[in-house]
């Protein structure tokens, strides 16, 4: 997950390849409340890993369920152990539950524990400050009709409430709930109210029904536990007397249709392969494909799903989209796409996505019948036309519609630092903005809000998208050693979210590997030691994981990096066979969205074309007293004058050597950090880079 303060993303061109999605969000929160009402043990299958299911998960475990979990980063499968029948929910402990932003377990929480809180049993519920500005008044009257004892802690008609024990049920009547501000209110409602079904109790609908598909993945998923909802129109439900929530004992969950929506997206906006040089290096998952389709694994378009049918607006503005089970494969249609007007009432949260693609169309496009939008994470027709115009488009808001007008011209388009209001979908959204035609750059401010559904949302972004190895920004960290290169470096790229190149690392691996070998490290032997530096990755199995360096699957940071690896490195970094054996891997480094690279040669002579490149020194007192106290934090023997002798010594060598001599670029930027924390040199280095920025 990128938990930088913003991401830059460099202009895009072209996606190719095949991307995993993670599991719903709505199918996921539904399904934990759903196996912790039921008796018994529930196996959720690919539950999402996110923000919002972290929050039911943990506020289910409070109330007393079992929760085991195990999985990969792409889904995980829960063991969730239920509240049990009704005789062992008279013990419910008192609880105050932290429901974050997460709707999809605030309303149905509120319901169900309404009708669970029992005796002195009392409940709290609050969220972040966006959740107290969430209404949830019509719900609460819904409750309050049935006998429910719900207090608002704050302002009346939002979060934070408090729930005690009703003292009986009108089940008599039928419950009045409004359907046209949120679809959750009423599956709050039917997901809870089995827990009461002493007779048909049926809720009656006021208002035109909002969303209604997610009302029927509320419906359907109730089936899978055992309750048949019947239902009249969408304006009557009623469940049946006698209802009980029965564990399906498995379950899977379908991969999340809304986040499915960006790439359908992005196939569509995908310029074809031929358009784009792209270099054989740099190009993750672009050697084997060159297929102009994106491929989608998780969904059909047979999900259960609403916002599967983006799909049939995505084709109506030009993408073509061939599905199959379990997946979809999308690619560029109609270029420019095609405007459209259209109702998103059932798309509400995938219509974003369209708000962007709006961008790339032939004229203006409107979206309505999106007042949801208003009342979700955050306001969110006033983020899209805010952002949006920033881009260079027209927009028109209203109560209930959005509409978008392209930049006129390719010199209209304009870049700047995307806000996005701590909502996950602004985010994903915004990075379609990347492919625009005059080639801006793009910076997501908060990019880690993303978490809340798809915490990998970027790092799927980069494994299939595409752009010319020149376009990925590069920050070259030159300098003698110990002069704090690798700290700086390795501090930036983690400030940017950029990936990092110690490329003193690679010398001393090799100089280590040719030991192993036998190999002495001079001249006699280069050719032998240049095949190895050549072969690190493939045959040496060479792995950089966090600070640990892995060589033939054995951990030999310490070896690498102790002094004596230091000079080994110096001593095989003058023969210039070895020093080409290395550049590829070195170039293979400069992957999206961005590399801080650190050495002796990086602004010089591997990435000449650096965006900033910065040479970096510190005086030989210095850098001796620097490495003398790393040295000894890490229990190696040191003695601070020879530290000094050999400091020298090396940078005497690595200067004057014939092949690429340490020395600064004549573009680079001189940086003395003697009198500097490494902070201080960061702080240096970004200003530098923000003058660089389009933004
Ligand atoms: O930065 P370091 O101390 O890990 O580097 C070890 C040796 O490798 C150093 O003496 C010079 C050599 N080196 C090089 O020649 N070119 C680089 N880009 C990086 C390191």
């Amino acid at each position: 997950m990128f938990s930088t303060h913003f991401l830059d993303l460099p202009p895009l061109k072209h996606a190719s390849g095949t991307v995993v999605l993670p599991g719903s969000k709505s199918i996921s929160n539904r399904v934990l409340l759903l196996a912790a009402l039921s008796q018994g043990t529930t196996l959720v299958h690919d539950l999402l890993d996110s923000d919002d299911t972290q929050v039911m998960l943990t506020a289910l475990e409070q109330l007393g369920c079992k929760i085991v979990k195990s999985g990969s980063s792409v889904g995980s499968t829960v063991e969730i152990t239920g509240l049990g029948d009704a005789n062992k929910r008279q013990y419910l402990p008192s609880a105050n539950l932290y429901m974050g932003n997460a709707g999809t377990a605030m309303r149905p929480l509120t319901a169900a524990l309404a009708l669970l809180a029992s005796g002195t049993t009392e409940f709290e519920l609050s969220g972040v400050p966006r959740m107290h500005e969430r209404p949830i008044g019509d719900l609460v009257d819904g409750l309050r009709q049935l006998g429910c004892q719900i207090d608002y802690m704050g302002q009346d008609g939002y979060p934070p409430l408090k729930i005690k024990a009703a003292t009986s049920y009108q089940l008599n009547k039928a419950i009045k709930v409004r359907g046209d501000v949120s679809s959750q209110f009423l599956t709050a409602l039917l997901l809870a109210l089995p827990l009461i079904a002493t007779q048909d109790i049926v809720i009656e609908v006021q208002g035109e029904l909002i969303s209604k598909p997610y009302i029927e993945i509320t419906l359907n998923l109730l089936a899978r536990f055992g309750i048949n909802v019947q239902r009249d129109g969408w304006q009557k439900f009623t469940i049946p007397v006698g209802s009980r929530y029965v564990s399906p004992g498995s379950i899977h969950v379908e991969a999340d249709a809304s986040s499915a929506s960006y790439f359908i997206a992005l196939g569509a906006i995908n310029t074809t392969a031929d358009d784009v040089f792209t270099s054989k290096i740099s190009i993750k998952n672009d050697s084997t494909s060159n297929s102009q389709a994106l491929r989608i694994e998780g969904v059909g378009v047979d999900s259960i799903q609403g916002d599967i049918r983006f799909v049939e607006a995505a084709q109506a503005m030009g993408a073509i989209v061939k599905s199959g089970p379990n997946h979809l494969e999308i690619s560029r249609g109609a270029w420019p796409l095609k405007a459209v007007d259209l109702d998103c009432n059932h798309i509400p949260d995938a219509a974003m996505t369209l708000a962007v693609m709006a961008l790339y169309a032939d004229g203006t496009t409107t979206l309505r019948n999106i007042a949801s939008w208003r009342v979700k994470e955050t306001d969110r027709i006033v983020a899209m036309a805010t952002e949006l115009r920033k881009l260079g488009a027209k927009v028109v808001e209203g109560a209930d519609f959005i509409s978008i007008t392209p930049p006129a011209a390719v010199s209209d388009w304009a870049t700047a630092p995307i806000h996005t209001y701590d909502d996950h979908r602004v985010a994903m959204c915004f990075s379609l903005a990347a492919f625009n035609p005059a080639g801006l750059p793009l910076r997501i401010l908060d990019p880690k809000c993303v978490a809340k559904t798809f915490p990998d949302y970027f790092e799927t972004l980069f494994s299939v998208v595409q752009t010319n190895a020149s376009a990925i920004p590069v920050i070259t960290i030159d300098g003698p050693s110990a002069s704090g290169k690798g700290s700086l470096a390795s501090n930036l790229a983690q400030q940017l979210g950029y990936h990092y190149l110690d490329s003193g690392a690679l010398y001393r691996v090799t100089a280590f590997a040719a030991l192993q070998q036998g190999l002495s490290l001079e001249a006699k032997d280069e050719v032998a030691i240049a095949a190895l530096a050549a072969n690190l990755v493939e045959k040496l199995h060479l792995r950089f994981e966090g600070d640990i360096i892995w060589l033939n699957g054995e951990d030999v940071s310490d070896d690498v990096r102790s002094e004596a690896g230091g000079m080994h490195a110096s001593l095989v970094s003058v023969l210039p066979l070895v020093r080409q054996a290395l550049i590829e891997l070195q170039h293979s480094f400069r992957a999206l969205p961005g590399l801080v690279a650190d050495g002796r040669d990086m602004g010089t002579v591997i990435f000449p074309d650096a965006a900033l490149k910065v040479f970096l020194t510190a005086s030989a007192e210095k850098r001796a007293l620097r490495r003398h106290k790393q040295l000894i934090s890490k229990g190696f023997p040191a003695i601070l004058d020879t530290l000094r002798v050999d400091l020298e010594a090396r940078d005497a060598r690595d200067s004057s050597r014939s092949v690429a001599p340490l020395k600064p670029a004549q573009d680079a930027k001189h940086l003395d950090n003697s009198d500097l924390s490494i902070e201080e040199s960061a702080n240096h280095v970004l200003n530098w880079w923000q003058g660089k920025q389009r933004f």
